[in-house]
């Protein structure tokens, strides 16, 4: 009898250990599939660019063959300029090395554009444009530059091309695993927000207007790109968007980024760059995040802007 009891007990105990155990494992490592969780395909199957999903050294090889050049644009109008030392070296250490690119930069003062050492294959055109008073035309202007770069000049000269932000600098790779048809880069403060959370434009009057319940992810304006074909019809479509806004004389919440942000809700990007594409060196690290590629710098607002 006694000893029918302690076995009895002792098979009890080792459930009760065991279980409990199971449970901590389990609590432990669920932390490993949850909570971090990257989505790495949108519901239109366009691939999510995160560290993981791919093999740099594959990729490169099969881009290799194809002898492509990557166009590069990059604004800098007044203050902007401080920024270019910083973001051209950062690249030419990081940005598609070992492929050709040709970055193409616009600004009004191009005496103030450094001296920076390219790597092999890698060019740099300077190109004189009339400064302006606001930076948010500055910033939408861009559009319309783009558009008559890729249609009067890119058609042989090149294969993919970016749009970057001048005021960013590279602290990773960025290279051939982000070309695609149409690619936008998902904006570093909301990839893990709700979409009605999104800055979108709300009001009906713009044309970048977003309905309630509508929208897929929020896109940065700071990077986009693809192929010429199709970036040439997102700046066209924007540009002549944002002038029918200047028109009714309405200027959208974010300016070039809202009527980005409508375009592709219409014409889905056919891959996105996850925010190690575009962080921001304010902000504070994420779980998701592994590596940070290519990040916002802080900069003082009031300092480096024509107007407020
Ligand atoms: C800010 C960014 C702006 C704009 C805005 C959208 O973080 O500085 O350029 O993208 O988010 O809400
Ligand atoms: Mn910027």
């Amino acid at each position: 009898m006694r000893l029918r009891q302690s076995v009895h007990f002792f098979l009890l105990g080792m459930f009760v250990g065991l279980s409990l155990s199971g449970l901590i494992l389990l609590s432990y490592t669920s932390s490993w599939f949850s909570g971090t969780d990257i989505v790495s395909m949108t519901p239109w199957l366009a691939p999510v660019v995160w560290e993981g999903t791919f093999d740099s050294i594959l990729i490169d090889s099969i881009f290799k063959q194809q002898n492509i050049t990557i166009a590069t644009t990059v604004f800098a109008l007044g203050k902007y300029t401080r920024f270019l030392k910083d973001f051209l070296e950062s690249a030419e250490e990081h940005y598609f090395v070992g492929f050709r690119v040709h970055y193409y930069l616009f600004t009004d003062q191009p005496e103030a554009v450094p001296e920076v050492k390219m790597g092999e294959n890698h060019h740099l055109t300077v190109r004189r444009v009339p400064s302006l008073d606001r930076w948010q035309d500055i910033s939408m202007g861009r559009m319309e530059i783009i558009e008559k770069l890729i249609k009067n000049e890119l058609a042989n000269e090149a294969d993919y091309i970016f749009c970057l932000d001048v005021d960013a600098k590279f602290y990773g790779r960025w290279g051939a695993e982000s070309l695609d048809r149409l690619v936008g880069v998902i904006h570093p403060w909301f990839f893990d927000y709700p979409r009605d959370q999104f800055s979108y434009e709300r009001r009906p009057e713009s044309q970048a207007f977003i309905p309630a319940g509508e929208g897929d992810y929020y896109y940065t304006a700071a990077a986009f790109g693809g192929s010429l074909a199709d970036v040439h019809h997102l700046t066209k479509t924007c540009w002549e968007q944002l002038n029918i806004d200047i028109a009714n004389s309405i200027e959208a919440i974010w300016h070039e980024e809202s009527h980005l942000n409508k375009y592709f809700l219409y014409t889905k990007p056919s891959k996105l760059l996850s925010p190690e594409y575009l962080w921001r060196d304010i902000s504070i690290s994420a779980d998701q995040v592994k590596i940070i590629r290519f990040s916002h710098v802080a900069k003082n607002y009031a300092e480096v802007r024509p107007n407020f």
